[in-house]
């Protein structure tokens, strides 16, 4: 059975939907680059190993991707699971985990990389938004798509409104990503390009604002 380790940083909602999803895969560790991280909490009581590196330990980034690239590979994960973790990861450690390496972004990427997605969107006037699931390359949230769901941006939304629309489909989309990894039905090929090999993707067009 794949091993995978779950990174978070906060919240850890998506964790959480991971946790609860029956994965054909063993869940080793959750570790935080805060303490006080809710998500870590929540990990515990599912029985799962826990462990927090505060970042601002570190004088810089190599040397805390060196101190958690270790805790990492103390659990011999086949994956590494960024779920809400938010730090940028220098080159050398997304270079370590090459193809093993995935992230959760609540944005259709490649539009609206980076914070604040949702007031980015509003502020556009976009009438679609939504989350990806995707590998993680040393260019900040632009790795190969594995799976994104799409949401209507609804007349009046605020921030909050279109990011619960957004974490609800978050929470469908990435235990269906890991799935299939851990099935083998989804990798990054050598040119760097997701590959599908057997994974069932529903494709209904989504059109918004809606038509009658
Ligand atoms: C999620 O919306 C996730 O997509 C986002 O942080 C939130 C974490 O929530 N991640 C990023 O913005 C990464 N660039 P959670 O802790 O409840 O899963």
């Amino acid at each position: 059975m794949k091993k995978i380790v779950i990174l978070i940083s906060g919240r850890g909602s998506n964790m959480q939907a991971l946790l609860s999803a029956g994965l054909p895969c063993q869940i080793t560790a959750v570790i935080s680059n805060r303490a006080d991280a809710q998500g870590l909490e929540t990990a515990r009581q599912h029985g799962i190993a826990t462990r927090a590196i505060p970042h601002c330990d570190y004088t810089d980034r190599a040397s805390f991707d060196m101190a958690l690239a270790a805790a990492i590979d103390s659990y011999q994960p086949d994956f590494v699971v960024l779920a809400g973790f938010m730090r940028i990861l220098t080159e050398q450690f997304v270079n370590r985990y090459h193809g093993r390496l995935i992230n959760i972004h609540p944005s259709l990427l490649p539009a609206y990389a980076g914070m604040h997605t949702h007031e980015r969107a509003l502020q556009d006037g976009v009438k679609i938004h939504g989350c990806t699931v995707h590998f993680v390359t040393p260019d900040l949230d632009l790795g190969p798509v594995i799976i994104q769901a799409a949401v209507p941006v609804l007349y009046n939304d605020t921030a909050q409104m279109l990011s619960e629309r957004v974490l609800k489909q978050e929470h469908i989309i990435y235990p269906q990503a890991i799935r299939w990894l851990c099935e083998g039905k989804v990798m990054l090929n050598a040119e760097k390009k997701s590959v599908f090999n057997g994974a069932e993707i529903a494709s209904p067009a989504l059109i918004a604002p809606h038509m009658e």
